[in-house]
């Protein structure tokens, strides 16, 4: 980690108390970590807004007695291997499947995997969380 640097921040009591409420239901020890935490969050936004690439992961829970749609997420994955770093498949219970696709890229690719997949019949819920690379954040 680079050189740590204090500066003051002023608020008005009001906000000062709703952050502290913020802070606390997120389980930070100071407020020093929360603010450094809206900052990064901050500033992964405009790495994405700058088109930068983005890590992330695509959860989707499917159907798994529709043999058709296995074989159509396999293809899809496929065509998709610049973006896909790997894939989890675990079988959540007799009826229901839980995949885990790892992502790194641009984030338009990361979106329009996440959308591909979620439009297939069969696949109940898919989510996208989208994170920095780490790379441009210390
Ligand atoms: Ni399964």
């Amino acid at each position: 980690m680079s050189r740590l640097f204090r500066f003051g921040v002023s608020l008005e009591k009001d906000l000062l108390n709703k952050f502290d409420q913020l802070i606390k239901g997120k389980n930070y020890t100071n407020r020093s970590e929360a603010l450094r935490d809206l900052i990064r969050e901050d500033l992964v936004k405009k790495q994405w807004q700058k088109n930068g690439e983005i890590a992330g992961a695509i959860t989707l829970i499917y159907d798994h007695h529709r043999r058709e749609l296995i074989n159509k997420l396999t293809d899809i994955q496929h065509d998709f291997q610049k973006t896909i770093i790997s894939t989890q498949h675990i079988h959540l219970d007799h009826n229901n499947c839980l995949e885990i696709i790892a992502v790194k890229g641009s984030p338009q690719d990361a979106q329009e995997l996440t959308n591909t997949l979620k439009s297939i019949k069969g696949v109940k819920h898919g989510t996208l969380s989208m994170s920095s690379t780490g790379r441009d954040i210390d």
